[in-house]
C-alpha cells in the first residue's frame, strides 16, 4: 500500500505532468472523447496532427456527425484500427440526434455509445467534467501493476476485477482531471514498459517493484547486457548493482 498516492502523484504532475498538448486547451467533452479515440494504441506524437485536422474541419460534434462515413475515413487514413473511425462517426450521429450535440453526462449512457468503454467514459468525465471517474488504460493498468503488486494477465475477469477496484480506490474526488492525467502521464513517461525511470518516481521508496540503479563498467551498457528492458508490466524487476 502506497499512502497518499493521490495527493503525491498531483505533486508530480504539478511540476511534471504534460500540461500543453492540443487537447488539454479549449477543454470539451467533444475534444476529450476524440483525443481518447484516437489515443488507443497510438502513440501522443502520431495523434497530434490528426487531432488538428479533424478539429479544424469539424471544431463541432454536429459537423462531424453530417460529414459521410468517406469524409471520416479519409481523414484518418494512416492512424489505423479503422473500427475506431467508424465508431467515431456512428458516436457522432447518436449524441447530435439523441443528446442534441451534448455528450451525456453518465458512464452508463456513455458506454452505450460505439466505440465507448469504461475507461474512456471515465477519461471523459473526469477531464471534461470533473465528475470523479476512473480510468484504467494500458499505461495505468502497468503502473498499478507495478506499484500495487497486481499480479495475472489483466484480461481475465479477477484480474480486472483487482485493477478496477484498485483504481477506483485511488480516484480523489478533487482535481480529478489532474489526476486522470497524471496516472496516464507517470505511465507514459516514467513508469513505462522498458527502462522504467524509477530514480524519478515519486512511489520509487515503497514500490514493490522498482528497479534499483545498474551502473556502467567502463563504457558497457549494463542495462543492455542485463537485458532490463525485457520487463513485462508485473514481472518482478532484477535489481543488479554492479561495482
Ligand atoms: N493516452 C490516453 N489518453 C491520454 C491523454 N489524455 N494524454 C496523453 N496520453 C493519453
Amino acid at each position: 500500500m502506497i499512502p497518499d498516492f493521490s495527493e503525491r502523484l498531483l505533486r508530480w504532475f504539478d511540476e511534471n505532468g504534460r500540461k500543453n498538448l492540443p487537447w488539454q486547451q479549449d477543454i470539451s467533452a467533444y475534444r476529450v472523447w476524440l483525443s481518447e479515440i484516437m489515443l488507443q494504441q497510438t502513440q501522443v506524437a502520431t495523434v497530434i496532427p490528426y487531432f488538428d485536422k479533424f478539429t479544424q474541419k469539424f471544431p463541432i460534434i454536429n459537423q462531424l456527425a453530417a460529414a459521410t462515413e468517406d469524409e471520416v475515413l479519409h481523414l484518418w487514413t494512416g492512424l489505423g484500427y479503422y473500427a475506431r473511425a467508424r465508431n467515431l462517426h456512428k458516436a457522432a450521429k447518436i449524441v447530435t440526434d439523441q443528446y442534441n450535440g451534448e455528450f451525456p453526462h453518465s458512464l452508463e449512457e456513455l458506454e452505450a455509445l460505439p466505440g465507448i468503454g469504461k475507461s474512456t467514459a471515465g477519461a471523459i468525465l473526469s477531464i471534461a467534467h470533473q465528475i470523479p471517474a476512473t480510468i484504467l488504460d494500458g499505461n495505468v493498468k502497468r503502473t498499478l501493476s507495478r506499484c500495487f503488486g497486481i499480479e495475472g494477465w489483466p484480461g481475465q475477469g479477477k484480474v480486472a476485477q483487482q485493477f478496477w477496484r484498485q483504481a477506483e480506490i485511488l480516484t480523489p474526488t478533487i482535481r480529478v482531471a489532474d489526476y486522470t492525467q497524471a496516472i496516464m502521464d507517470i505511465g507514459a513517461t516514467l513508469c513505462t514498459r522498458t527502462n522504467p525511470q524509477c530514480e524519478r518516481c515519486p512511489f520509487a521508496g515503497e514500490c514493490p517493484n522498482k528497479v534499483l540503479p545498474v551502473k556502467l563498467i567502463s563504457g558497457l551498457d549494463t542495462t543492455k547486457a542485463l537485458s532490463i528492458k525485457k520487463y513485462s508490466c508485473s514481472h518482478p524487476r532484477v535489481a543488479i548493482i554492479l561495482v
